[in-house]
C-alpha cells in the first residue's frame, strides 16, 4: 500500500539553510535527523536562493512563520547586515551562519562555527581552556574559532600563506579585546609547535580535490601532548591527521565541528538539545561518502 505521508500540519516547527547553491548541505539530514529521533513535529528544508535575493527571502521566511534558518555561502555577509540583534558570537567572528526569527519581530544573528569547534575539541575529553594554539588560515573559520578560543583564554598564533591576511585577522582579533594573537610567517610555523598545545587547520590543504602537495608541517619535533584539529571533514582522515596519528597525537577530525555546528542552531530553532552520538555521525559518514 502506500505508506502513510509524514504529517505536516500548521503546528510544525519550520526551519532551513539559505544558500547558493544549497543542494549540496548535509544540514537538512542531521536536523530531520534529530526531529525524527526526539519526535518533534518539525522539519528543515533546503532553501536554494540567488544572491541579490537574501533579504527578500528572509523576509518572507518570517512572515511565512518559519523558526530561523541557517545561512551558508554566498549569504554570511549580507546576514551580517540584516539582522537586528547581532549576538556575542556574531560579532566576534565577524560572520552570521544562524539567523533566529525571535518572537519580538526581530531577526537575530548567531555564529555557531567557532563554539562548534570548541564544542567538538571537549566532546573529545579535551579541555579547551588556557594554553596556546596555533592556527593555521585567515578565513572566516579561522576567525570564529580564534575569538571562540580566545574567549576560553586560550592564547592564538596565527600563520597564514598570504601574511597580510593573518595580520588583518590578527588586528580584528586583537580590536575585541584579546591581546593574546600572535602572527607567525607560514614558512615559519614549525618554530612555534613546541609552545603550543593544540593545532588547528583552518585552510583548504587536505580537502579532497583542495591544493596538492603535502602538509607544510613535520609534526616529529612535536611536544607528545599535542592535540591536532582539522575542520576538512572531506576526507575525515586528512593527510594532517594521519601524520598526526602516526606520531601518537591526539586528534580532532572536522565531522564533529560541522555536527556541533548544527545541534547549536537546532537548540534555538526546536527547543531541545540533541545528544550526539554515533548514529548521526555514521549518517553523515555514509552520506560523504556517497
Ligand atoms: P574559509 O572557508 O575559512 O572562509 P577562505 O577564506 O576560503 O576560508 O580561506 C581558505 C584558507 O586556506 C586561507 O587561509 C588560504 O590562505 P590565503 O589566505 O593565503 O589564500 C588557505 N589556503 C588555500 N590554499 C592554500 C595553499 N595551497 N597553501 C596554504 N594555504 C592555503
Amino acid at each position: 500500500g502506500v505508506p502513510a505521508p509524514r504529517r505536516i500540519g500548521g503546528a510544525t516547527a519550520l526551519a532551513g539553510v539559505i544558500g547558493w547553491p544549497v543542494a549540496h548541505s548535509r544540514s537538512p539530514l542531521m536536523h530531520n535527523f534529530w526531529l525524527a529521533q526526539y519526535g518533534i513535529d518539525g522539519a528543515y528544508v533546503p532553501l536554494p536562493v540567488r544572491p541579490g535575493a537574501f533579504e527578500t527571502a528572509v523576509r518572507g521566511l518570517q512572515a511565512a512563520g518559519f523558526r530561523g534558518t541557517n545561512v551558508t555561502i554566498p549569504h554570511k555577509e549580507a546576514a551580517f547586515r540584516i539582522v537586528d540583534r547581532l549576538d556575542r558570537s556574531a560579532r566576534r567572528s565577524g560572520s552570521v551562519n544562524t539567523l533566529v526569527f525571535a518572537s519580538d519581530g526581530m531577526i537575530e544573528g548567531f555564529s555557531t562555527d567557532g563554539e562548534g569547534f570548541v564544542a567538538n575539541v571537549q566532546a573529545h575529553g579535551i579541555a579547551v581552556k588556557d594554553g596556546r594554539a596555533l592556527l593555521l588560515g585567515a578565513g572566516g573559520a579561522a576567525r570564529a574559532i580564534a575569538a571562540s578560543l580566545l574567549d576560553r583564554g586560550v592564547a592564538v598564533v596565527l600563520a597564514n600563506r598570504t601574511p597580510a591576511r593573518a595580520e588583518e585577522l590578527a588586528r580584528a582579533l586583537r580590536e575585541d579585546a584579546a591581546p593574546a594573537v600572535e602572527v607567525v610567517a607560514w614558512d615559519d610555523m614549525a618554530t612555534v609547535l613546541s609552545r603550543c598545545d593544540m593545532l588547528v587547520n583552518t585552510t583548504s590543504l587536505g580537502m579532497e580535490g583542495g591544493p596538492p602537495g603535502d602538509f607544510p608541517l613535520d609534526l616529529a619535533a612535536a611536544d607528545p601532548a599535542l592535540v591536532v584539529c582539522d575542520i576538512v571533514y572531506v576526507p575525515r582522515q586528512t593527510p594532517l591527521l594521519r601524520d598526526a596519528a602516526a606520531h601518537g597525537l591526539r586528534c580532532v577530525d572536522g565531522l564533529g565541528m560541522l555536527i556541533h555546528q548544527a545541534r547549536l542552531g537546532f537548540c534555538k530553532w526546536f527547543g531541545t538539545d540533541p545528544v550526539i552520538g554515533p548514529e548521526v555521525e555514521a549518517l553523515l559518514d555514509a552520506d560523504l561518502r556517497g
